[in-house]
């Protein structure tokens, strides 16, 4: 079943917590992040929040830069990201600011809860779920019926821990405030639960005034993350470029695309493109993307064939280039085979520089397809 991308998206204490007790809003980070949440929230299709967050907080969830909405209106989109809600109980105040700022908004609720939603007369097209709510049900609904594709999460705990211990989530960013709250009974980020995540995978770290933004790929317990459906996607357009490559009797006709976590493809290429006689998929492909690009450490090379590990024509292999230009996972379809260099071992050259390498021989077939000449 489809989901949208998941994106959590929290700032939190020294010491672990989301607010303090106090009636007002505690103010974690600053200007600044608010400024880069800002840029976010323009960046996505919808923003989820619970219904404790709305009693708490009453937040309004808009993008508040003029710049940033004329952007996504002239892009074709909604001025306002769509605004979600989620409530078993269905009791929320017809009056808060949620319901009366910015775009469409959906509330995703229980059966029961919906009978008391309609009745308080809540500004939101009210979606039961069933008897409970089921978070892979919402985030279908919200994939196939409203083209939701990027979901930014903005809390609170109760929220981004089931989503999390449930495997859920693709993506966190978790802002540091410098400052401690102290009270027990403040709500904390996440609680306790059975997470399905291993050690996250850190993409990024930024210094935002006295704030650290960290983000972080949850992955699968022990081997690293689990192939995705994007990862047959993209792998499978890789070897759809590979096809694309003029024949040759002395190299590999190979097809590689660098995608950003997100989800952007940043390039794609295959073998001998542009005239130029030895140029490889994966080389070429990166050689199109910003070496200075931030996305780089967090991106995928999907490459139809095993990046080289050793090659006459060029000083770098593929590999090394891939590890240079910061990228640490790569999907492929099949390993090098011995025609042209023994042993070569690129995925050993990659893991050595801290890569994570995926195989997926379902792609195999038609990796090799446009090199059967070269394969006795
Ligand atoms: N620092 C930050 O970045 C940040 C961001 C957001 C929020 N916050 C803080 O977090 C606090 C609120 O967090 P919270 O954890 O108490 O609330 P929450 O996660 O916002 O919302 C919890 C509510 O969502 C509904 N819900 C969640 N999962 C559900 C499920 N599986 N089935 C049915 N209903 C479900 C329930 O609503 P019903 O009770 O209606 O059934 C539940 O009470 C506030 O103090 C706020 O200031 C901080
Ligand atoms: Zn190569």
């Amino acid at each position: 079943m489809p989901h949208p991308y998941v994106l959590l998206s929290a700032a939190v204490s020294l010491d672990g917590y989301l607010d303090d007790t106090g009636p007002e809003r505690l103010l974690l980070s600053g200007p600044a992040d608010f400024d880069r949440v800002d840029e976010v929230r323009a960046s996505v299709d919808a923003i989820l929040v619970g219904a404790g967050t709305i009693r708490a907080d009453n937040p309004r969830l808009l993008v508040n830069s003029d710049e940033r909405r004329a952007a996504r209106t002239a892009a074709g989109k909604p001025e306002y990201p769509l605004k979600v809600t989620v409530s078993g109980s269905g009791d929320l105040d017809p009056a808060a600011q949620f319901w009366h700022t910015g775009g469409e908004k959906v509330l995703y609720t229980t059966d029961e809860g919906a009978g008391r939603a309609r009745a308080l007369g809540l500004a939101a097209d009210v979606v039961p779920l069933g008897p409970d709510l089921d978070w892979r049900r919402l985030l279908t609904h919200l994939h196939d019926v409203r083209g939701v594709r990027r979901l930014m999460v903005e809390g609170g705990g109760l929220i981004h821990t089931q989503l999390l211990t449930q495997g859920l989530a693709d993506e966190l960013q978790l802002v540091l405030a410098p400052l401690f709250v102290g009270t027990p009974d403040a709500p904390r980020l996440f609680g306790p639960g059975g997470y399905q995540s291993g050690r996250l995978r850190l993409l990024e770290t930024r210094r935002i005034e006295d704030v650290v933004l960290m983000r972080y790929e949850p992955t699968a317990p022990g081997a690293g993350p689990l192939p995705t459906a994007a990862d047959h996607h993209w792998l499978a357009l890789a070897c759809e470029l590979a096809d694309r490559c003029p024949p040759s009797d002395t190299a590999f006709s190979v097809g590689a695309v660098v995608v950003a976590a997100d989800g952007t493809e940043l390039a794609r290429a295959h073998s001998r493109e542009a005239g130029d006689p030895v140029a490889h998929a994966e080389e070429a492909a990166l050689a199109k993307t910003d070496p200075a690009d931030p996305r780089l450490p967090g991106a995928t090379v999907y490459s139809s064939l095993e990046p080289c590990a050793r090659r006459a024509s060029r000083p770098a292999p593929c590999a090394r280039l891939i590890l240079d230009a910061g990228v640490r996972r790569v999907v492929t379809a099949w390993r090098e085979p011995d025609t042209f260099v023994a042993a070569a071992d690129g995925s050993g050259v990659l893991a050595g520089g801290g890569a994570q390498v995926v195989v997926l021989p379902e792609h195999e077939d038609a990796a090799k397809a446009p090199n059967r000449h070269l394969l006795t």
